[in-house]
């Protein structure tokens, strides 16, 4: 009998579909190639549905996303919806309710992708950041007194618990020991500053990795300057571990770095329940409907997406495929630039995943 997975697609908003449909044209072929099954389930949410309905995601929407082992995002974001409603009523949301505590990013440049970074290759460009995503200035704490008064106050707290912490670092921890190259896991933080929440960072960190993981390496930098060496060296770093919000706006940088968000890929983990695969990037709404966008950042989220669900061999197989394609046939990562249409690179990494 062959296994079967039960996964929810949700395509969302502009080029979300089109690249969604790229993913899950690859994730089929991988199945079929490697024999387990894949059961997709459509949902609808995203600002049409919005706009259409006046509900942002729908009572249920929380419990039917646990009746699936994984969850396939496109992008969330509508042009004629107000920024914050979408983003906040459904991504977040579904990050916080289903408890993703970990958003993974690898800041991966493959062969053939033209990096902004002079000099750099594959072999430097070559890291992941685990982004801390339950808690720290995304909960939202704070609020505005005296509106539109001169004495209007607006305080936005960055709030951390020690088990917030420590659940992100022992998965840090971990995630180096079984995937870092240098067995290096280097803390962003702000500890000069920031002295509050970052002191606990910084403790937790160094009493964890002494207790239980003495055989990694420890590093701290802070996060102006993770910036700096992520553009001069990124050689130095093998996996980085921080907060939610320096782990936001690093990962642009480093998605950049690796090519743009046209081939950036991430995952909200939750190690223990169900995880959240999505591009970086956003809805592009521009290039909708135009079979331009390029769907390599969703394909990736689906690589992911087997890794988490343990079929190793099917996600190492899209990940060939994909440099494939980078390496030898596409001419660029950006839309409209890559030679090929959407549907082509996906038929293109299909295809040599099926192989
Ligand atoms: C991301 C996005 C989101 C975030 C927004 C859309 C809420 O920028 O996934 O990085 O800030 O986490
Ligand atoms: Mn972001």
């Amino acid at each position: 009998m062959s296994k079967t997975y039960s996964i929810a697609v949700i395509p969302g908003d502009g080029t979300g579909p089109e690249v969604t449909a790229e993913a899950v044209k690859v994730l089929n072929a991988a199945a079929d190639k490697f024999g387990f099954k894949l059961d997709m389930t459509e949902y609808d949410f995203g600002g049409e549905r919005y706009l259409k309905t006046g509900e942002v995601l729908p009572e249920t929407a929380v419990d039917d996303m646990k009746k699936h082992d994984s969850i396939l995002l496109g992008a969330i974001g509508h042009p004629d919806v107000k920024p914050g409603i979408l983003e906040k009523g459904i991504l977040l949301r579904l990050r916080f309710q289903l408890d993703q505590y970990i958003n993974l990013r690898p800041v991966k440049l493959f062969p053939g992708v033209p990096t902004p970074l002079k000099d750099k290759g594959p072999e430097d460009i070559d890291y992941v950041v685990v982004r801390e995503n339950s808690g720290g200035l995304y909960t939202g704490t704070g609020g505005i007194s005296m509106m539109n008064t001169p004495n209007e106050v607006a305080v936005q707290s960055m709030v951390y618990n020690r088990f917030q912490v420590e659940r992100c670092l022992r998965f840090a921890f971990e995630y180096t020991r079984k995937h870092g190259k240098q067995k290096t896991l280097a803390l962003c933080g702000k500890t000069n500053v920031l002295t509050y929440v970052f002191n606990l960072w910084e403790r937790a960190f160094h009493e964890i990795g002494e207790a239980d993981y003495p055989e990694i390496n420890r590093e701290y930098y802070h996060v102006d300057a993770t910036c700096m060496w992520m553009v001069k060296n990124p050689e130095w770093f093998d996996v980085l571990v921080t907060g939610n919000m320096f782990g936001d706006i690093i990962t642009d940088l480093g998605a950049m770095t690796q090519g743009g968000m046209g081939i950036a890929a991430g995952g909200n983990i939750n190690p223990e329940g169900v995880s959240m695969f999505e591009p970086i990037g956003g809805s592009a709404p521009k290039y909708t409907g135009q079979n331009i966008i390029n769907p390599l950042a969703a394909i990736c989220s689906g690589q992911m997406l087997l890794q988490e669900l343990g079929e190793d061999a099917a996600a190492d197989k899209i990940e060939a495929a994909v440099k494939f394609a980078t390496g030898e046939k596409l001419e660029d990562m950006g839309a409209g630039r890559m030679g090929y249409s959407t549907s082509e690179v996906g038929d293109m990494i299909a295809t040599a995943v099926a192989d």
